[in-house]
């Protein structure tokens, strides 16, 4: 089949490559040029495993294109994705300009029949917009129907997620665009939902927020756990033994970030509320992960009442491991409540740290590694568990340290051999 999609972000790149590696002819557009031409010459411009591999070897035997042309992904497709991005907008809803320009190059170049597939994250009701304007603005009187077939990959394992999928929704009224979506992804060994527009488009958003909820419920049991006794690790596999609950998603910690989960959950709160009605529980997930991503150095004040001028040891900028993504990352709260209080911190991550200097500038110290951050520090501040922060040398550690203070934000080590090894050590949701 010939696809393009708008787009070569995690999605659009992600999903275009691995169409083309299923034998179908894909086309990318993207209005970069920088990047479009990278990608021509092998340049990723993000790391997911496998995907320069998939990327090269299709656009080699010449599955996959590259182009910054938006009249040349619509009239030499028969499907179009819309895979570009939808950040929050002041208000805390999604900013669709991105979607609207594609919108507008696919009514100005409709040349037959095509089906326009929304990827992207985008509010409900947003198929019926994309419907009316090109129905309003097209300039030849050609048929099309209008697809949501929301994405569900995550960072760091994207290729895996999209060829491997839990299921796949396909959201239109229409039997002719229905037909063809079930044929395109007749490959994937994953059920296919059929659902009306809407409901494929309210999916994507409620699942996201349900996975959040997820995080900050059980970040608010390790919370009370801390203050009963008990042990939030081993309440999360109690409860997640029950299949209706599952034990995925129950790891305690600072609090979710990335481009999704914070963006989505004000988004669908936002829609709610654009509708008149209080959508309570989501609104608390934001709110309590605002929270958790403060606890971590509540904790540091604890035992240091005064942190002005003292040095800090932060370990792990990204959001979560395997990524230099640092969109909404907890270590960006931890790093202003330090110096806020006027200390002085010294970071490392194994790949964030230009990501990193963009953010904090000079207003940090950026280390070599985990140890040169730790050395002549007070205390060191785990918040993202990159493998090489989960097998430190604590020894080492504890020699670099002035001061034996630990504060672990994912639960990397155990309390007692912390304790054994002579550390002041603080994690999330177990008792020292
Ligand atoms: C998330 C969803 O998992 C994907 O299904 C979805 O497609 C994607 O958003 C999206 O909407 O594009 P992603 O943001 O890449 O994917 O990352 P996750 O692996 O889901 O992690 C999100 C955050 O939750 C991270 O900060 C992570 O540290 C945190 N988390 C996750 C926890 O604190 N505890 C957990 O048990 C799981």
């Amino acid at each position: 089949m010939k696809l393009s999609v708008f787009g070569t972000g995690y999605v659009g790149l992600v999903s275009g490559a691995c169409f083309a590696e299923l034998g179908h002819e894909v086309i990318c557009v993207d209005i970069d040029e920088e990047k479009i031409e990278g990608l021509r010459n092998g340049v990723m411009p993000i790391y997911e495993d496998g995907l320069k591999e998939i990327v090269d070897r299709n656009y080699a035997n010449g599955n996959l294109k590259f182009t910054t042309l938006p009249a040349e992904g619509v009239t030499e497709s028969d499907i179009i994705f819309i895979a570009v991005g939808t950040p929050s907008d002041n208000e805390g809803g999604a900013d669709l300009s991105a979607v609207e320009a594609v919108v507008e190059s696919i009514a100005e170049n409709i040349n037959d029949y095509k089906i326009v597939v929304d990827k992207s994250t985008v509010p409900v009701g947003t198929g019926d917009w994309v419907e009316e304007m090109i129905e309003e603005q097209k300039e030849a009187d050609y048929e099309f129907d209008v697809v949501s077939c929301p994405e569900f990959l995550r960072e760091g394992t994207a290729v895996d997620d999209t060829m491997n999928p839990d299921r796949v929704v396909i959201g239109t009224e229409s039997e002719k665009a229905a037909e063809v979506m079930d044929e395109l992804h007749q490959d994937f060994e994953a059920p296919i939902l059929h659902t009306d527009r809407y409901s494929a488009e309210i999916i994507k958003y409620a699942a996201n927020a349900f996975l959040a909820t997820k995080i900050s419920f059980i970040n608010e049991i390790a919370n009370i756990c801390e203050r009963t006794g008990g042990n939030v690790q081993e309440v999360a596999k109690g409860i997640g033994s029950d299949h209706r609950i599952s034990d995925k998603f129950l790891r305690a910690g600072v609090g979710f970030g990335g481009a999704c989960f914070p963006k989505d959950t004000k988004a669908i709160v936002s829609t709610a509320a654009e509708h008149g009605y209080d959508f309570k529980i989501v609104d608390s997930t934001v709110e309590v992960n605002e929270a958790q991503k403060k606890t971590l150095v509540n904790k540091l004040r604890q035992e240091m009442s005064d942190l002005e001028d003292k040095k800090i040891a932060v370990l792990g900028l990204s959001f979560k491991p395997n990524t230099d993504d640092m969109r909404e990352a907890p270590s960006r709260t931890v790093v202003k409540q330090l110096l806020d209080d006027g200390a002085e911190v010294k970071a490392y991550d194994p790949v964030a740290m230009e990501e990193a200097e963009k953010i904090f500038g000079d207003s940090i110290e950026y280390s070599e590694d985990a140890y040169d951050a730790i050395d002549d520090t007070e205390a060191v501040i785990l918040v993202t568990e990159w493998d090489e922060f989960q097998n430190l040398d604590l020894d080492r550690v504890k020699e670099l340290l002035n001061n034996s203070l630990f504060i672990d934000g994912r639960n990397c080590y155990e309390p007692e051999k912390m304790k054994e090894q002579g550390f002041t050590y603080y994690s999330v949701g177990r008792k020292a």
